[in-house]
């Protein structure tokens, strides 16, 4: 298999979905599955070469309902209210993601495996100058991106979440994650029910695409 076969490539690059009301909760995940997605994002770019990430699997039933909790009181009524609104004003795209992500919320402690990527942070000041953000998140996020298009390649799905990281040092005592690594999200990884994902709708290129000035 070559990666210019551009019709896998594009492919799976346009129809890797947040995917939350069709994670099979029932279907066991193994472990070998998420070594083999793990290991590929070893190979994803990270500034100055530092490879910082950590990453948490979490399996335990018990640490996976209280991570449940914690994304819940993180969410607040925030999932409610965001359905609420875009039913009312029509937004059928949005209304879609909000109902689904109310009901991962609901769900989350029955997905098979919860992942927290992480990043070290421990040689970052106290207050880091803005420029710090790109370098630091564009040293994790490739890697979450190449775990979730290794397991999509694999029947997998699973969705970037960030809500239950109003409660992220309740999480990392439940974890025992150590001062000076940071959260930086919490993908729930299962099994899909069915596996073609279509492309989304977004808006033109055009709308956000700027050659050689802004304006
Ligand atoms: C930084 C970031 C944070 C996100 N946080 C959440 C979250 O807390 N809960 C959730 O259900 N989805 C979350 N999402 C998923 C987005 O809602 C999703 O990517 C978006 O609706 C587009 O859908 P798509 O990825 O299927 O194209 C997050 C995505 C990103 C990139």
């Amino acid at each position: 298999m070559s990666v210019y076969d551009l019709s896998v490539t594009d492919g799976l690059l346009s129809t890797t979905r947040a995917v939350r009301k069709r994670l099979d909760m029932e279907k066991p995940v193994p472990d070998s599955v998420i070594r083999e997605c793990l290991e590929l994002t070893l190979q994803a770019p990270t500034g100055s070469n530092k490879q910082g990430w950590r990453w948490i699997v979490v399996k335990d039933a018990g640490k996976r309902a209280a991570l449940a909790d914690l994304y819940r009181a993180g969410a607040g009524n925030y999932l409610k209210e965001g359905e609420k609104l875009a039913e009312a004003s029509g937004e059928a795209q949005n209304s879609r993601v909000f109902s689904s992500a109310d009901y991962l919320a609901e769900r989350m402690q029955d997905v098979p495996v919860l992942v927290i990527p992480c990043i070290r942070v421990d040689h970052l000041p106290a207050d880091p100058p803005r420029r710090t953000w790109p370098g630091l998140m564009g040293s994790i996020m490739p890697a979450v991106w190449s775990f979730q298009l290794a397991l999509r390649a694999r029947g997998l799905g699973s969705a970037l979440t960030t809500l239950h990281l109003a409660y992220e040092k309740e999480a990392a005592e439940l974890l025992g994650i150590p001062d000076g690594i940071m959260q930086c999200g919490l993908l729930p990884v299962a099994y899909t029910i069915g596996t073609e994902f279509k492309p989304a709708k977004r808006p033109p290129l055009d709308d956000v695409l700027h050659w050689n000035q802004w304006s």
